[in-house]
């Protein structure tokens, strides 16, 4: 697996993503919880908090997908349910897109409504990225859109007629996976990706897709991202910090 290899088999992409790791996992205190996202980047993250806890760090973890659960038992990071603590300190998560003012695409990895259910209960947003996931406006990544089976047809019937009352007048949209074999979440749905070039207005659009009854959650996350660790393949890493990131008491 490429997670193991020594930093000089690495892709340059993959070299970044562990620098950022390595640097988030670094941020994280003494008897913190801590939301811990999904994705390669948040796989690094988490081997790396586990060898932290190794050496002794005190952290509970609250994961935010079923593989995060599974690789935190393996390396070492005791975790919790959400449901039985407290406002978490600090989240770190990926993201498949970030624009300047820190509003971001997730869900490439599936797992955006339990991401954005932990985001949202954390003080602290980090997003941890490589190079490739700052963008002046997002859109080029087609946005997640988390719905339920029943009628997701009709579902995205009502999707595409908002995304064409919004402006965006040929959305491709595609069930994740195909419908021979759909994509299903930790929570039973599947994921329409909607590719939508330009998102103009990414906080009215998140609003608006979740007032269609058969959508469960978008991956448009509008006010949460706090700051952002930057990594790069020669291993420096850059901190960014965001305005109006969200702030769980
Ligand atoms: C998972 O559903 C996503 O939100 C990830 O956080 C996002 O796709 C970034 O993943 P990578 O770290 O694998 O690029």
């Amino acid at each position: 697996m490429t997670e193991a290899l020594s930093p000089q088999a690495m892709l340059p992409q993959d070299r970044a993503k562990q620098a950022a790791a390595d640097a988030a996992a670094a941020i994280v205190e003494d008897g913190m919880l801590v939301g811990l996202g999904s994705g390669t980047t948040l796989r690094r993250f988490v081997r790396s908090l586990g060898a932290r806890c190794a050496q002794g760090l005190k952290v509970t973890g609250v994961p935010t997908s079923e593989s995060t659960r599974a690789l935190a038992v393996e390396v070492g990071v005791p975790v919790a349910d959400l449901d039985d603590v407290g406002p978490l300190d600090l989240v770190l998560d990926g993201a498949d897109e970030i624009d300047p003012l820190g509003q971001m695409i997730k869900g490439g990895g599936g797992n955006l409504l339990w991401e954005k259910i932990v985001a949202t209960a954390g003080r602290r947003f980090v997003a941890v990225i490589d190079e490739t996931k700052p963008v002046a406006h997002l859109g080029k990544f087609p946005l997640p859109v988390e719905v339920v089976r029943f009628g997701w047809r009709s579902t995205e019937r009502q999707m595409r007629a908002l995304f064409v009352e919004s402006g965006y007048l040929e959305p491709m949209m595609k069930l994740r996976g195909g419908e021979a074999n759909p994509f299903v979440t930790d929570s039973g749905h599947y994921i329409l990706d909607c590719a939508l070039a330009v998102i103009t207005h990414p906080g009215p659009l998140a609003i608006a897709l979740n007032r269609i009854a058969g959508v469960v959650e978008n991956g448009l996350f509008i006010d949460i991202a706090t700051s952002a660790i930057l990594g790069r393949p020669d291993g420096t890493v850059e901190t960014i910090v965001y305005e109006g990131g969200c702030s769980t008491s």
